[in-house]
């Protein structure tokens, strides 16, 4: 009976139907999809934290308010992630435990320093470009809750890339200094942001199974290159260069064709040793042990609450 429980799960799969959370489904497929949305979620959080930085620093009070909306948008992404995860059966708990003890994964990406203002263009620019192109076929995944919350979730990734880019136009068009600042940060982030889609299609083990399940509709390189073909022509229009000397249009495939991407420093940032991962778990840790109180308030609360309306 289990053979064919899962032969009908294929089908309904195959004929696009929405997988919800009462619904019978493989084993791995439940844990596929916790560990995806629960890594895409802890990648939210601590993607707060190379933007937050530069919070108190923006350079206008209209800057300023975007930042800040666009990080607490973040917060909420992770919210509706962790919600999404927890219709699979595990709790909010057990996931953030497994972050802050530093044995779950999130993106690579936020590993990085964010040096000058002009990070916080590049990052909307680039970061959320790229987790667009990544999160848009999410929006068909064939888990119900997930792919619902996707929708509300691209359309404010589209605003952040939108503010992202408009900063890198002003400073691109600015003085000297500024246009460099484009430029430097254009340069540090290029390689990373390329990271972010995963390692090589013929490395990469969940791909497999993950598109049977149309988890994932495309590959980690067909994405990779989708964003590449998008970007390289927003670079010329501001003026700047990708830092690939290799970079090249190939007229026949219709593609840029890019460099060698380093993947042992990808597997250094995976296993725990980028710039930042400590600062980044060590940041995360005391925010979690400076809410201690409002949790306890909040379960003090609810227990007083429950008691009056017993009597
Ligand atoms: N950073 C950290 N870990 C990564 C990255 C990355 N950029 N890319 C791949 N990995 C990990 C995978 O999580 C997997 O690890 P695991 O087995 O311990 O879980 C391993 O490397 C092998 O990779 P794949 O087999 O290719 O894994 P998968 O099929 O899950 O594909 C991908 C990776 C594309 C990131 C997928 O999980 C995905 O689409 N996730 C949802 C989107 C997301 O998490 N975005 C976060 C950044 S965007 C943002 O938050 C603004």
């Amino acid at each position: 009976p289990d053979g064919e429980q899962a032969e009908r799960f294929q089908a309904r799969i195959d004929a696009d139907d929405r997988i919800e959370p009462n619904d019978w489904m493989p084993e791995q497929y439940r844990r596929t999809l916790v560990r995806q949305i629960s890594q895409h979620a802890h990648s939210e959080i601590v993607g707060m934290l190379p933007e937050g930085n530069w919070i108190t620093r923006a350079p206008s009070l209209r800057r300023k308010a975007a930042l800040l909306a666009k990080v607490q948008d973040e917060g909420g992404h992770g919210l509706y992630l962790y919600a999404a995860a927890e219709t699979l059966g595990v709790s909010r708990e057990e996931l953030i435990d497994q972050l802050l003890s530093g044995r779950a994964k999130y993106s690579s990406i936020f590993n990085y320093p964010t040096l000058t203002w002009a990070d916080i263009g590049a990052i909307g620019w680039l970061v959320d470009g790229a987790a667009i192109m990544n999160q848009i076929p999410l929006c068909r995944c064939s888990y119900g809750p997930y792919a619902r919350a996707m929708i509300r979730v691209c359309k404010e990734e589209s605003f952040h890339q939108r503010q992202g880019y408009e900063i890198m136009l002003t400073l691109s068009r600015g003085t000297p200094e500024q246009k460099e600042m484009a430029q430097d940060a254009l340069n540090r982030w290029w390689w990373p942001c390329l990271m972010m889609f995963g390692p090589p299609d013929g490395e990469s083990q969940h791909s497999d199974t993950s598109m049977r399940w149309k988890i994932k509709r495309f590959s980690n390189d067909g994405l990779r290159q989708k964003f590449v073909d998008a970007t390289v022509p927003q670079a010329h229009f501001l003026g700047l260069t990708i830092p690939d000397p290799t970079l090249h249009f190939d007229e026949a495939g219709g593609h840029w064709v890019y460099g060698e991407i380093d993947w042992d420093e990808f597997r250094r940032v995976l296993a725990g040793d980028g710039p930042c991962n400590r600062e980044r778990l060590a940041v995360r840790r005391k925010a979690h042990e400076d809410g201690a109180w409002v949790r306890e308030a909040a379960l003090a609360y609810a227990a007083k609450r429950s008691a009056a309306t017993r009597q």
